[in-house]
């Protein structure tokens, strides 16, 4: 993590000051993409990945904010209307409105930051960012709100200032995460249990294909829009359906001629999803890295066949990784782009590697990125 270069830059922008430093990671997620907003579950874990931000409070209703890694600076008051035009510094002041919305005191501050979640890679570098100053800003100003409250001001931030109408997974990992746990969460409830994750004689390994397709958060909000036409059609006859969550196959059936083509699709997939995830719960329990690495693959191809939020770089790794004898293969997070997650036996992991990254160039004119997953703790002050 960047913490000295953070410290360093802070003194030079700041005529020789300090603050205090806090840090919050990015995540993976095993299994349960596309289910937090439809009440389902999800399987994720932080990283060793993350934002680091120093802060300092200068006593005025100003923000003076630099982004270490574009070299831009912005400064921007605490009111709706001085919202600033940099989308990074928008992360930032749409935490601290959120705070306010909610009755938290705030003032100005001075900060800089920096991170190593990459961008666009489906390891939400928005939400450590989120996370970082909701967690920063609770403790420097006393404010005493709760974690879930924190992980919840992340995602409005992300609804109201950045225009994607997010679930609430990525800002729960980043706040709740925990060294060597993956964290299942129900997504309704909020209610969660941490689950060791150490599969020996296996690596958990990133593939980042290094794309970022363009329309990615209005296509995130078209397929949540889907989700919630159809939870709203089954209603109809189902009073209990909250969510998609809550579905079965056959309620969805007896909608099929109301809704499009396209909307059962987005259904089907969600309520396969959330079935998956419970199988992978029962088969984890039993260490059955098998029956996990089965689900994962069937993720890929919902999310792919179904969902269509795969693209052909995604697609692309999943199949060398088969061809692999991968155990289990997917894209993570979003979609539209980014990484693969890939649970790999040892033995089998060399030649999956040089494989991937030989087909990968041949066909793409670059190598994807790799990371090895070290799941790691959440948000948390440094100093
Ligand atoms: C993005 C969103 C999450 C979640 C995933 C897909 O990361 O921010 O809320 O919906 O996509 O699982």
């Amino acid at each position: 993590m960047n913490v000295d270069k953070v410290r360093k830059a802070f003194t030079q922008y700041f005529e020789g000051a300090t603050g205090a430093v806090y840090t919050s990671p990015g995540r993976i997620n095993l299994i349960g993409e596309h289910t937090d907003y439809n009440g389902g579950f999800v399987f994720p874990g932080a990283i060793d990945k993350g934002m680091v931000a120093e802060i300092r409070l200068n006593g005025t209703d100003k923000i003076r904010a630099v982004a270490l890694d574009l070299s831009e600076t912005a400064e921007f008051g605490l009111q709706e209307e001085d919202s600033p035009r940099q989308q990074w510094a928008r992360y930032i002041f749409g935490v601290c409105r959120e705070i306010i919305k909610r009755g938290g005191k705030i003032g100005g501050f001075d900060t800089a930051f920096s991170g190593d979640v990459p961008l666009g890679a489906g390891m939400s570098s928005s939400a450590a960012l989120e996370s970082t100053y909701a967690f920063a800003l609770n403790d420097l100003f006393e404010l005493g709100i709760d974690k879930f409250e924190l992980a919840k001001i992340g995602q409005a931030t992300e609804h109201n200032y950045c225009g994607v109408k997010c679930g609430i997974m990525d800002q729960f990992a980043s706040i709740f995460g925990k060294e060597g746990s993956l964290i299942l969460l129900d997504c309704r409830s909020l209610e969660y249990k941490y689950y060791p994750f150490d599969p020996v004689g296996y690596k958990l390994v990133l593939l980042d294909t290094a794309v970022k397709h363009e329309l990615a958060s209005s296509a995130y909000n078209a397929r949540r829009q889907s989700c919630e036409k159809v939870a709203a059609a089954i209603r109809r006859n189902h009073p209990e359906v909250e969510f998609l969550r809550d579905a079965t196959p056959d309620m969805l059936d007896e909608v099929k001629t109301e809704i499009s083509g396209d909307d059962y699709m987005r259904a089907q997939y969600v309520i396969e999803e959330v079935q998956r995830v419970m199988d992978v719960c029962t088969a984890l329990e039993k260490g059955d890295y098998e029956t996990v690495g089965d689900r994962m693959y069937g993720t890929h191809n919902g999310m792919s066949k179904l969902y269509e939020v795969s693209c052909k770089e995604l697609d692309f790794l999943n199949d060398i990784a088969r061809k692999n004898d991968v155990t289990g293969s997917r894209v993570m997070g979003g979609g539209f782009g980014g990484c693969t997650i890939n649970l790999v036996k040892e033995e089998k992991y060399e030649a999956f590697i040089k494989d991937a990254f030989t087909s990968y160039r041949e066909a793409f004119g670059h190598e994807p990125k790799l990371y090895e997953v070290v799941i790691s703790n959440g948000a948390r002050k440094l100093n």
